[in-house]
């Protein structure tokens, strides 16, 4: 660790430091950053049909009691998203807003199977999220990469059939992911699917221990040979499995706001990311899906630290440190990145 003066930034501090420290985001559904605002004015333009009459009756079925109730909602939202000028229009306002956030590095899933079974191709997909990404590094600085999903509640051919349609646009995205229903559909469905993205040289990370069992991180590195947990939170269920992520350094991409909005957690002063980080545990922080679940990553940062008094402005560092080392990118760029995060806590203990 190179910056260590923490105990001269006082508490009082902490919300601002939180939302101006460079930071990188890891775990983002672009189809979760679809504000009802937004969801409105493509309807209209694709004429498409909705079942709510107005943005306050959308927001007001916001209310979720688990993850199935949640994606129920967002991927009727996603029925909105047809032309590749949605698809580009989708992340260039979430690429502004984390842009906003001091976001330096943004790898966000998307999930091509919620659009390919409407009938739209995955090239309009992958070109406008692509196209979004490159005009951010241009305009807004902000590195941004795709990582392509399988939806878990379908079949392992399906996915297969999702990775060779997507291969062709192979240069548009780092790796895949898995996402959707956790429980009844374990990693080890997926075995071939992954080991064929891996040949192909792409990265692997998987959603467990959201809602599944502490058993299914484990198949996700065993099975999947995966190199991120996306919320492992389930972990602290098992202190085995706890002390064999801190060895192996594996990351989580914790959610805080979405693990409370989805009742993993009643409320987020029973969030256990203070139990995670004094285990060891390499945990970042992150917004998921942050149209549906109250916030951004700022807010996520912001509201996880207002209820949880054994976070302070060390676990603030090490949590965007940890986004950094935790992400795709290469060690030049990550070094950079870190200096900058030295340079925010140096100039807040002045
Ligand atoms: N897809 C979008 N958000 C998700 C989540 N929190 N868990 C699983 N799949 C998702
Ligand atoms: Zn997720």
């Amino acid at each position: 660790m190179t910056f260590t003066a923490f105990d001269r930034i006082p508490r009082d501090c902490l919300p601002a430091l939180l939302r101006a420290m460079p930071k990188a985001e890891l775990h983002m559904h672009v189809e979760g950053s679809l504000e009802p605002e937004l969801i409105f004015r493509l309807a209209q333009r694709n004429g498409v049909a909705l079942a709510y009459p107005s943005v306050e009756a959308l927001r007001a079925a916001y209310a979720f009691t688990d993850l199935q109730s949640f994606l129920d909602i967002y991927y009727a939202g996603a029925s909105v998203l047809l032309k590749e000028e949605d698809f580009f229009d989708l992340a260039w306002a979430y690429l502004q807003r984390a842009a906003a956030d001091n976001v330096l590095h943004a790898e966000i899933f998307f999930d091509p199977q919620t659009h390919t079974a409407r009938g739209v191709p995955i090239e309009t997909v992958i070109k406008g999220l692509d196209h979004a990404c490159r005009r951010a590094h241009q305009e807004l600085r902000i590195s941004a990469k795709l990582i392509l999903c399988f939806l878990r509640h379908l079949s392992e051919d399906e996915a297969l059939a999702t990775l060779e349609a997507a291969l062709p646009y192979r240069h548009h995205f780092i790796g895949v992911g898995l996402d959707s229903s956790e429980r009844g559909h374990p990693p080890e469905k997926f075995v071939r699917v992954f080991d064929r993205a891996r040949a192909a040289g792409l990265h692997v990370v998987a959603h467990a221990g959201e809602e599944g069992p502490p058993e299914y991180i484990r198949s996700a590195l065993d099975m999947l040979e995966v190199e991120r947990i996306d919320h492992g939170v389930r972990s602290i269920e098992d202190p085995a499995l706890m002390a064999r992520l801190a060895r192996e350094g594996i990351p989580l991409t914790v959610c805080p706001l979405s693990n409370v909005r989805l009742c993993v957690y009643k409320t987020m002063a029973e969030h256990q990311l203070p139990a995670l980080l004094a285990a060891g545990l390499k945990a970042t922080v992150n917004s998921d899906d942050p149209a549906y679940f109250g916030g951004y990553i700022n807010q996520n940062f912001v509201e996880t630290f207002a209820a949880l008094p054994q976070l302070g402005a060390r676990e603030a560092y090490v949590l965007a440190r940890n986004s950094f080392e935790a992400s795709f990118a290469d060690d030049a760029a990550k070094a950079g990145w870190i200096a900058q995060l030295d340079e925010a806590f140096a100039a807040a203990a002045q």
